[in-house]
């Protein structure tokens, strides 16, 4: 997606032109329109996702967890916790996402560490959340043979993949 609608998401606010550059090599643009699922619970995670226009409504077993709106993201737990998607986001209206892959939300976090620490930010705050509704939303964690530090971060889980 072009650096100067980038530019107008917060998440990615104050960073550099060449940031901005490595950005548009990493994002695309889609189009959805209302009441389709852009992700679903339980599914194996391949993208993360901001909506630059338009709303959605996070779900965990029919539950509603919040609703999103443009500059909010979301795909960030299943790729940061290697779970299987901890939720369901569907549109609400017609929506505009900046889409990012797996591996370019990698890269992003290795060259850009400031987004993804507003992405933490914002992920522990959601989680600290669902549990204070006492909603639990991690399943077991994927193995992720290219990164062995990822497999252990959910605490109820052990590294090799079964609960412990
Ligand atoms: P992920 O688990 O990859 O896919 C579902 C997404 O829903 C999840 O990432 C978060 O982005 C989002 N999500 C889950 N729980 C909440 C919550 N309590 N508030 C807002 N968004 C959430």
């Amino acid at each position: 997606m072009k650096a100067e609608r980038l530019r107008k998401v917060p998440l990615f606010g104050g960073l550099t032109d060449h940031q901005y550059e490595r950005l548009e090599r990493w994002t695309d643009e889609i189009d959805v329109p209302t009441n389709k699922h852009l992700v679903n619970q339980g599914a194996y995670p391949h993208e993360f996702m901001v909506i630059e226009s338009g709303t959605a409504e996070v779900t965990h077993d029919g539950t509603h967890l919040a609703d999103l709106g443009p500059g909010d993201f979301f795909g960030e737990m299943a790729l940061l916790l290697n779970v299987p998607r901890t939720a369901t986001v569907a549109a609400t209206s017609d929506v505009t996402l900046v889409v990012m892959h797996d591996r370019n939300f990698r890269a992003m976090e290795e060259e850009i560490p400031v987004i993804a620490e507003r992405v933490n930010a914002i992920m522990e705050e959601r989680r600290a959340k669902s549990a204070d509704q006492g909603i639990e939303t991690l399943g077991i964690a994927f193995r992720r043979a290219t990164d062995p530090q990822r497999r252990a971060i959910p605490s109820s889980v052990s590294p090799c993949g079964h609960p412990s």
